[in-house]
């Protein structure tokens, strides 16, 4: 899923080299109505969704004096409501057939708030909350519902950080560690191991000790 055609269509040429097969279906999750029509088009005409990897997201850097401002409200755009407008038409087809996959891609920037990153760090905790809560309902739904929380991945969105990002991986192997994910099944999908460690870790600190480590590591 992404909104540029040309480039999906050259990702899918590419696949083709390869042995593969994609078949692009370019569009916009920030439009509902588009997004339950392209559900119901892949249904139709490919049969039914067996996994859904929700990966689209983005991230604009914070503008200190515009909270709220239109990097912010582009983030929760994108990285909530647009995972929502796919989540919707997708747990309503898998619901009537009592299975189905649906991985949601969040973060571990996610874990907690972090420095530099308000609108992103939030939106992805918006997204493990509303895997962890659905998974109540999908599990006795027959959905398996899993949340992928990576550290930094070498990709455009983080080609503009200027900022130091500690155990940054190739996108191929964040590709290998989400498949492999897929096949387990466990509900979440966390890499490198040591970046979701310390992060958690540290959510696990009172608030003074979390606040004062952070800010000595990221000099905010
Ligand atoms: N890179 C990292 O270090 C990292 C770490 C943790 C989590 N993540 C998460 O991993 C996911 C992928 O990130 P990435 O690093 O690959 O980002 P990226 O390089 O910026 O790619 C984002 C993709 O989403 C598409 N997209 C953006 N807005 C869209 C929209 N409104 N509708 C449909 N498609 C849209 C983009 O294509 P178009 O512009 O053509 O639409 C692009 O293909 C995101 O959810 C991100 O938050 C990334």
């Amino acid at each position: 899923m992404a909104r540029r055609a040309a480039e999906l269509d050259a990702f899918a040429a590419e696949a083709a080299g390869a042995g593969g097969k994609i078949i692009p279906m370019p569009g916009d999750v920030t439009d509902r109505k588009a997004m339950d029509e392209l559900v119901s088009a892949v249904e139709a005409r490919h049969g039914a969704i067996a996994l859904a990897f929700l990966n689209v997201g983005t991230f604009f850097p914070d503008s200190e004096n515009d909270f709220g401002g239109d990097g912010f409200r582009k983030t929760f755009a994108v990285n909530v409501e647009g995972t929502i407008n796919l989540l919707g038409p997708l747990i309503r087809v898998m619901r009537e057939r009592g299975r189905g996959q649906i991985a949601v891609n969040a973060s571990v920037a996610g874990y907690g708030g972090l420095p530099r990153a308000i609108a992103y760090s939030s939106s992805k905790s918006a997204l493990i909350a509303m895997c962890e809560s659905l998974k109540f309902d999908l599990d006795r739904a027959g959905i398996t519902i899993q949340v992928v929380c990576p550290g930094f991945v070498e990709t455009p969105l983080t080609d503009q950080n200027e900022f130091p990002m500690p155990f940054l991986i190739p996108v191929q192997e964040a590709g290998r560690r989400i498949c492999s994910g897929f096949e387990t099944k466990g509900f979440e999908i966390a890499f490198p191991k040591r970046m979701a460690f310390i992060l958690k870790f540290m959510n696990m600190l009172p608030y003074g000790l979390y606040f004062a480590l952070l800010s000595r590591i990221t000099g905010r």
